[in-house]
This record gives structure tokens, C-alpha cells and sequence, in this order.
């Protein structure tokens, strides 16, 4: 199987691609990203260093060395003809992760996020169209259905009510991989996944930002009344659902990914600084993020009874895992808060954002 994963060296897709070579040493991955501020290759870097390894045929007794297929190309999804070219050599699978991801960089200025989220999306549909595949996966959020109230649960009929700029993008996204399922008989998957949290996400997400801050005993800086809720769900858990849905998952279908695991952003932000051994002084209440989100609920029914999917980490033992990961890697995060993150840090939680 050749996949074309697009996005790979950010979070999520770097944490699919360990996942998908480790459980499919037989498959072929093209890692395609642009490499924007939030995509970095030493999320890969053990799988870089295993891959020129194999390309020096260095002498090694692991002989699984000898069988990785991984491919990163530096490149942008809206570039045509790159995308054509590749898709062109025979892609099985396109799973297409690539996009700008906060909503405080969508508030600040969306339109990159319309470029890639939507214009890019569009370049990969034309080449899937042009050059058939067997599965275009759309890797989507449930904040396309907007928020809820103090009860109920995103199913996949809820209707989409995007209330930022991201997911509008992502929505925009959305209804057009299903147009070109329903006009052109496409066949495309898009998941619905709710918060991840897990090694490598940029910290700038609430969960690494506020480890990292800690760590560093700076201050947090929690949003309204932090009561605002997210349902976490652990990376590694979204990845083997992904799995699933190329394997298994049925053509023009919507796929909900929830973590069952809601809390408010305090609870979140108390339980960082319990396990640091912080105080909670740290917290610091900030204006809210204009339009915020109440609440994200997903109902993740639909995957479970039909592919037999549901998460198998908890929060409680993987937020302690994933803090560990921080404490363990300081050279990664601090490399990315010193650099071009620290003046969007600035902008962001400057005097302006002062509650
Ligand atoms: P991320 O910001 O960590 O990674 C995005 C990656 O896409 C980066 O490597 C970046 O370089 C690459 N990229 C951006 N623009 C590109 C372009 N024009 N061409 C090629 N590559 C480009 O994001 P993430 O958190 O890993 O999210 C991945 C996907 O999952 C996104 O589509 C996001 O909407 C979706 N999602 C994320 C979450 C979450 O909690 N993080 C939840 C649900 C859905
Ligand atoms: P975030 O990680 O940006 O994900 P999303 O907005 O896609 O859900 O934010 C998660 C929650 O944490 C959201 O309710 C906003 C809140 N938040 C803060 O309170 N402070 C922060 O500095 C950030 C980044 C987020």
C-alpha cells in the first residue's frame, strides 16, 4: 500500500506515520509539508535517522531497516504539479492532515488558513480525480458542528455551524470532499476528531503550552473563566482510528473520534500543575479568545459499532505519560519557544490580552 500523507511533519501526522511504519512495515509513506512554523522533522528524526541508514546500507542487525518505505518531500499541497506528479506515480491512499490548526492564528489572520485548508484541499481532490485512488481520507475536527450547550453530543448528521476561521476552513473543506464524493463518486472518508493531546504537539495547543509554562514557572494564561470544555483524546488513540478507517471504513462516510474524556480547561490546567508539583498562583486569567467554543462533546458511536473502534488510552494516565514526554524533551520545545514562537507569544499575551 502507497500512502501519500500530507502534513506529516506536524503533530499528528508525525505521531501517524511512527504508528503506520511500526504496525505496516510492509507499507509505502511520502511525507508531504510544507514545513510551516508548526511542521518540524525532528518529530520524525528517529525515522529520518532509520531511513538514511537504510539508504547508506549501513551494516545493521535490525532487518527491518532493510524493508522502510518512507519519503519526505518538502512541498506546499496547493502546487498543482507537484501533487499531480506524485499522485500521478501511484498513491493508494491520500490521508491529508496538512493545514493550519489554531484558532488564535485564525482570529489573527485567516487567510492562510482559506489557502491551505480549503484552496489545498481542492489541489488534492483534482489529483485524486485525475489519477484515481482507493481512499481519500480527510482528516477533519469536530469544531467544524461549532459549540454546545451545558448538554447533547456531535453526531455525524449534527449540522455543521463553524464559529471561527479555522473551522470554517475545515468545514469549507469538508463540503467540498463531499461534493466530490456525491458528483465525481470520489472515494473519500472525512474523521471528526475532538482535542489530541500526546509527544510533539506544538506548544502553543493549551495542553503543551501550559506544561511548558510551567515548567518554566510562567504564568498560564487561562481564557474567561476557564470553564470552557474540551474532550481530550490521546494521539495514539486518533492514529489507530485512522488505521481502521483506511482499512475499513466505507466511501462517502462521515467518522466521529471522540475520547469520552471531557473537562473544563481549569480542570486541565490544575491537573498540569498538580503533577508538576506547581503552584496554582501560576494560573492566569486572561480575556477570553473572541467567539470561544463552550463546549465540545463527540457521540463516537458510528466508529465504534461499525468498526470496532474506541479509545483505549486514559486521561489520566496518559496526561502523566505525555507530561513526562515534555520534561524528557526540553531541547525540543524550548528550541521552538525561543525562536519565531516566542513574537507570536508576544502579540498573543502581550498587554493587550491583560484580563
Ligand atoms: P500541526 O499544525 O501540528 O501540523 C500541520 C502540518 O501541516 C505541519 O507539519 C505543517 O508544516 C503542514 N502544512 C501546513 N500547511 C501546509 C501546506 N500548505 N502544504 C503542506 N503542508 C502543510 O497540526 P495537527 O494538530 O497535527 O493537526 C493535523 C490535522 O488534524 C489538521 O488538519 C487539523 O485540522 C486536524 N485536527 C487536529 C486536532 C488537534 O487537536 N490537534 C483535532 C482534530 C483535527
Ligand atoms: P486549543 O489548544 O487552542 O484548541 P482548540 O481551540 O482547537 O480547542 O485550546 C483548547 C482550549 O483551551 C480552548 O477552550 C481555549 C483554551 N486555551 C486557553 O485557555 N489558554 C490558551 O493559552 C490556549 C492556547 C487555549
Amino acid at each position: 500500500m502507497r500512502i501519500l500523507v500530507t502534513g506529516g511533519a506536524g503533530f499528528i501526522g508525525s505521531n501517524f506515520i511512527r504508528y503506520m511504519l511500526a504496525r505496516h512495515p510492509d507499507y509505502q509513506i511520502i511525507n508531504l509539508d510544507k514545513l510551516t512554523y508548526s511542521g518540524n522533522l525532528e518529530n520524525l528524526s528517529d525515522i529520518h535517522t532509520r531511513k538514511s541508514e537504510v539508504v547508506n546500507r549501513k551494516p545493521t542487525h535490525n532487518s527491518q531497516l532493510t524493508s522502510l518505505s518512507y519519503r519526505f518531500i518538502k512541498g506546499d499541497i496547493c502546487d498543482t504539479k507537484l501533487v499531480n506528479g506524485l499522485v500521478k506515480d501511484g498513491i493508494d491512499v491520500i490521508v491529508n492532515f496538512a493545514a493550519e490548526s489554531h484558532v488564535d492564528r485564525s482570529i489573527m489572520d485567516a487567510g492562510v488558513f482559506i489557502n491551505t485548508n480549503v484552496l489545498g484541499a481542492h489541489v488534492l481532490l483534482e489529483a485524486a480525480k485525475k489519477h484515481p485512488v482507493k481512499k481519500f481520507i480527510q482528516i477533519s475536527t469536530d469544531e467544524v458542528y461549532g459549540s454546545l450547550g451545558s448538554d447533547g453530543y456531535f453526531t455525524e448528521n449534527t449540522l455543521i455551524a463553524p464559529n471561527s476561521p479555522y473551522s470554517a476552513s475545515k468545514a469549507s473543506a469538508d463540503l467540498l470532499v463531499r461534493a466530490y464524493h456525491h458528483t465525481y463518486n470520489l472515494p473519500v472518508i472525512i474523521t471528526r476528531s475532538s482535542n489530541n493531546y500526546g509527544p510533539y504537539q506544538f506548544p502553543e495547543k493549551v495542553i503543551p503550552l501550559f506544561i511548558t509554562n510551567a515548567l518554566a514557572d510562567v504564568p498560564l494564561p487561562l481564557y474567561g473563566n476557564g470553564l470552557n470544555i474540551r474532550d481530550w483524546l490521546y494521539v495514539e488513540d486518533h492514529c489507530r482510528a485512522i488505521d481502521l478507517v483506511i482499512e475499513k471504513g466505507k466511501e462517502g462516510e462521515v467518522y466521529n473520534i471522540g475520547g469520552n474524556c471531557e473537562k473544563t480547561n481549569l480542570e486541565i490546567t490544575k491537573t498540569i500543575l498538580k503533577r508538576l508539583g506547581k503552584p496554582e498562583g501560576l494560573i492566569k486569567y486572561v480575556r477570553d479568545r473572541p467567539g470561544h467554543d463552550r463546549r465540545y462533546a463527540i457521540d463516537s458511536t458510528k466508529i465504534q459499532r461499525e468498526l470496532g473502534w474506541s479509545p483505549r488510552y486514559t486521561f489520566e494516565d496518559r496526561i502523566d505519560k505525555t507530561i513526562e514526554w515534555y520534561i524528557e524533551n526540553e531541547s525540543w520545545w524550548k528550541k521552538i519557544k525561543s525562536g519565531e514562537y516566542q513574537e507570536y507569544y508576544d502579540k498573543m499575551y502581550g498587554e493587550s490580552r491583560e484580563s
